[in-house]
């Protein structure tokens, strides 16, 4: 793929149907799971995409291996103890958080130490969030500053504990679940509520798993140590990626669009919910079940009667990858649109509240912006038509999508920097987008 993307005219009226790739949390979740399974696991529409990539590269080096073509993807579990691999041994977690996090959990147990490393944006994340509750079980992890590289060696004797999560961080959760699913005893997690594939996962395999939910809270206990076979895993659709095409048609003048089959899981379609407050045409059709995840169809029409959203605390987790294009939203939309408790922007790929507030104020939007918190005054009637160029970004891949869908949907001319980010998480959306109808050069 080229570095960078110029895009000289907005997309015209569209109709089309489309698939986005599978489900990324899913995706790292179903390679890491598996590599704890005994005996073989299979995934059909695994997302092939560099985090994924980093993911098998990872189980490799820890002794696992697997198979990947185009139409599934293997993994060949051993158990839980079935990590292989030489003292001082260097993995490597690429530009991905949730595989970095969660691969600690899975090294509780490890018997020689281990270093985890990730790419420049990943050693500028905060990884303090996971250190604390692993040395509660045992585990021995030494950082500076609480950054990678993590130098890590496991325990023979984890013990299980009980932890609340405030953040309301998956990522967080689950590194904590996978460590208790290798830990005898009871571990009790209480979490601000996030996404629960997870949780979903561990209930499919029938671990011991309890969860209540109450007033955006999760209570979750698991009794650890409880083996389980290879399992098999359809991944749907990604709703982070389907994001960018809803947020495309909503802006786009009289056009629609069906994007099927696409994890609408409630802890994943803030949004949606969100939009839709603001006034926005989608419809979510087809509905069904697949493995605890809730999969549907989603159809958007064009939307021109937007209006500001003071939005819900409580909404912020099940929207938190999706910012960026809700922002983008809000410049169109009529009146103030307010968001609280928005910090954990600041700790994702790059600091995306920063980002966010230069790029709204670049295309000539009011903003404010405290440490927590974003107000936009959008402005209905907005179009462009001078130079802008996206650069320092910290090659984030979410940053980069949503400034080729604003390119598209506001005129003007657009240079677009590092565009081989987008390989972290979604490498056909030029492509899909191109078989819409939008010029990229
Ligand atoms: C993810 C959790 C979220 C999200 C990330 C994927 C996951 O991170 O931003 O892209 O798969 O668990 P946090 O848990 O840090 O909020």
């Amino acid at each position: 793929m080229k570095k960078i993307a110029l895009i000289n005219e907005r997309i015209k009226t569209f109709n089309k149907i489309i698939y986005v790739p599978g489900d990324k949390s899913l995706s790292i979740r179903f390679v890491l799971i598996g590599s704890q399974a005994i005996g073989k696991s299979i995934a059909k529409n695994l997302l092939i995409s560099e985090d994924v990539l980093s993911a098998l590269n990872l189980i490799k080096k820890l002794g696992i291996n697997y198979k990947l073509n185009k139409k599934y993807c293997e993994i060949y579990g051993k158990g839980f103890n079935g990590f292989s691999f030489k003292n001082n041994s260097v993995i490597d977690a690429g530009n991905s958080g949730t595989l970095a996090r969660l691969i600690v959990g899975l090294l509780i147990n490890s018997k020689k130490t281990i270093i985890l490393k990730g790419d420049k944006s990943l050693s500028k994340r905060d990884f303090s969030r996971i250190i604390k509750p692993m040395q509660m079980f045992g585990q021995n992890i030494k950082s500076k500053n609480s950054k990678l590289p993590l130098l890590i060696k496991g325990t023979k004797y984890p013990r299980p504990i009980n932890y609340t999560e405030s953040k309301g961080s998956a990522q967080v959760k689950s590194c904590i679940l996978l460590a208790a699913m290798k830990t005898p005893g009871i571990t009790k997690i209480n979490s601000v509520a996030s996404r629960d594939h997870t949780e979903k996962l561990f209930t499919n395999l029938k671990l011991s798993i309890k969860i209540k939910k109450k007033n955006n809270f999760e209570y979750i206990s698991l009794k650890g140590n409880k083996n389980f076979r290879g399992f098999n895993y359809n991944i749907p659709g990604d709703i982070s990626s389907s994001s960018f095409f809803i947020v495309l048609t909503l802006l786009s003048k009289d056009s629609k669009i069906l994007i099927k089959n696409v994890n609408v899981s409630k802890s994943r379609t803030g949004i949606i919910d969100i939009l839709k407050i603001m006034n926005a045409k989608i419809y979510i059709k087809n509905k069904r079940i697949y493995k605890g995840e809730n999969v549907a169809d989603i159809f958007v029409k064009s939307s021109n009667r937007l209006k500001a959203i003071n939005c819900p605390i409580k909404m912020n987790s099940r929207a938190i990858d999706e910012f960026l294009l809700i922002f983008l939203v809000c410049s169109l939309a009529k009146g103030v649109s307010k968001f609280k408790n928005i910090g954990e922007l600041r700790n994702k790929e790059t600091d995306r509240l920063k980002f966010a507030n230069e790029f709204l104020k670049k295309i000539g939007i009011k903003t404010k912006v405290s440490k927590n918190s974003l107000k936009i005054h959008g402005n209905p009637n907005l179009k462009l038509n001078k130079n802008y160029e996206i650069k320092n970004f910290d090659k984030d891949h979410r940053a980069c999508m949503v400034s080729i869908i604003a390119a598209l949907v506001l005129g003007g001319k657009w240079k677009i920097n590092d565009i081989d980010s987008i390989n972290t998480s979604f490498p056909k959306f030029i492509s899909i987008l191109k078989k819409i109808g939008a010029k990229i050069n």
